[in-house]
């Protein structure tokens, strides 16, 4: 195999804990456990899986503590992976590829609830549960010490399927999130719903019609709204019989353009809609409440792609060249006016940053739903990529200037961002004048780094301020690329990084 970023497409098979070797140093203040999920194999028996989304998922934990570094990987036991495992073929339809079964068994699933549980996207706290989580409704309870599995939770089963990203009101101390209905006799559209501290039920906020629902994978969230961004990349009926798998039957539908929901908090009522030139996305990276002209707008940050086509670009045919051709996903900042216009005119947009950035992380716990500075995210050296993600960014929103951090050959994944422990919090909201200041980046990046060369994968801790390296921790194997992770503090109730 070449000594590029398809390393990271390769099935690993055992399961390890150990603590890690560890060149240079380790800031003493950092202590608590990374958990981090993704696909471990996309070995499904004789069926080959066809997406990266598709993969079984593996959690893979960094334990931090007195300096050291304790690795920890295990595949989730679901019974997703334990039919593909028994029958050699899937049983349960995964994001782009579907169980081998004829039209009848497609008619069917129509109809069906048997969700996958192959949670292999996120990990999330509610209460003192662990959870492993995907797009389907069905989460699952892991313990974040051995890493087993312990079985299915049932949260935000009202809905077809449930958002990975639910956020955390550090102000309101609830989560909120949102499932996605698609109708079948009914209206399809969104249920938004908060789970506050102490509770473990999802009670509902609001509904907000749109049928069909577009494929919303986040959502943004200030101290007044939920801002739900739809594309127009919406499921045919016709597709879902005839084709295959989730997102096969999904069709942009460019006409549609992409709409901003906004929704009241409290009254869950849709405050205003607006429709705008048609864009994709997966991911927000904040939003927040300004005053201008006397008006007042929400402004959300988000990374915009031209088209859907990103979610054909990342099948693992189209991965597993020597150059993959990813489309550019850019930071995008959108200005809403709350007037009740549906004129997509009224809405600002400009670009922030125009090269590639995803899986973009703040420092969520101090500045989200407010205004901000420092967005940090995976993204590449050239415009189009023709590499898999092979830097991480750090975008100075104010200033409209980045930094980045890379080295030859090596692949970086989402950079969770810690903030650091010595910060002064009392200085900091004295000085929040709403636009940043000193200490928004003083913490560290931490980010699971492919290096090829090595063929091993390497726990990256950077210096958030200077984006420069502070401490590297060498994997015994190399791991397959990952989604997202969630840092949480020893010692603390709430997870630090962006999104719950
Ligand atoms: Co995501």
């Amino acid at each position: 195999m070449a000594a590029d970023h398809r390393l990271g497409f390769r099935p690993v098979r055992e399961e390890i804990r150990e603590t890690l070797p560890t060149e240079g140093d380790v800031p003493e203040w950092l202590s608590g456990t990374l958990l981090r999920n993704g696909p471990g194999t996309w070995n499904a028996g004789r069926q080959p899986l066809t997406h990266w989304f598709d993969g079984f998922a593996m959690i893979r934990r960094f334990r931090f503590r007195d300096g050291e570094i304790e690795y920890a990987n295990r595949f989730l036991d679901s019974e997703a992976y334990a039919h593909a495992r028994e029958h050699g073929e899937l049983g349960y339809r995964e994001f782009a590829t579907d169980p081998p079964t004829g039209l009848l068994g497609r008619l069917r699933r129509l109809r069906s609830t048997e969700f996958t549980d192959n949670a292999c996207v996120d990990v999330c706290r509610i209460g003192d549960r662990y959870l492993a989580t995907t797009e389907s409704p069905l989460v699952t309870e892991i313990d974040p010490d051995s890493l087993e599995t312990r079985g299915r939770y049932a949260f935000g089963d009202v809905t077809d399927t449930t958002t990975v990203h639910p956020q955390y009101d550090f102000d309101e101390r609830e989560l909120v999130g949102y499932g996605t209905r698609f109708g079948g006799g009914s209206t399809g559209g969104y249920t938004l719903f908060r789970v506050p501290d102490g509770s473990e039920d999802a009670s509902i906020v609001g509904e907000i019609e749109s049928d069909p629902p577009g494929y919303v994978h986040s959502f943004a969230l200030t101290p007044r709204y939920v801002v739900l961004t739809e594309p127009p990349f919406v499921p045919n009926r016709l597709a879902l019989v005839t084709g295959s798998s989730v997102i096969d039957g999904y069709e942009w539908r460019p006409e549609r353009g992409t709409r901003f929901h906004v929704v009241d908090r409290q009254s869950g009522k849709t405050v205003t809609r607006h429709r705008v030139p048609p864009f994709f996305t997966f991911h927000h990276v904040n939003a927040f409440e300004r005053g201008e002209d006397g008006r007042t707008k929400v402004v959300v940050d988000l990374i915009a792609y031209e088209d859907a086509s990103v979610i054909e670009a990342l099948r693992l045919r189209r991965l597993v060249t020597a150059s993959p051709s990813l489309p550019t996903g850019e930071l995008r900042r959108f200005s809403i006016p709350l007037d009740d216009s549906r004129d997509g005119d009224a809405v600002e947009s400009a670009t922030i940053y125009p090269g590639h950035v995803e899986l973009p992380m703040i420092d969520y716990a101090h500045r989200n739903t407010r205004e901000y500075r420092y967005v940090y995210g995976v993204g590449n050296r050239k415009r189009p990529p023709e590499d898999f993600q092979n830097q991480l960014v750090k975008i100075d929103v104010r200033e409209r200037e980045a930094e980045t951090w890379s080295e030859e050959r090596t692949y970086p994944g989402e950079p969770v961002f810690v903030p650091s422990l010595d910060r002064d919090e009392e200085s900091e909201s004295r000085n929040g004048d709403g636009n940043g200041n000193g200490t928004e980046d003083d913490g560290v990046l931490l980010s699971v780094v492919l290096d090829a060369e090595a063929e091993r994968s390497f726990l990256l801790v950077i210096d958030a301020d200077t984006m420069t390296e502070r401490a590297r921790a060498w994997c015994p194997h190399p791991l397959p690329f990952g989604f997202h992770g969630q840092f949480y503090a020893e010692g603390q109730e709430r997870p630090t990084r962006s999104m719950s």
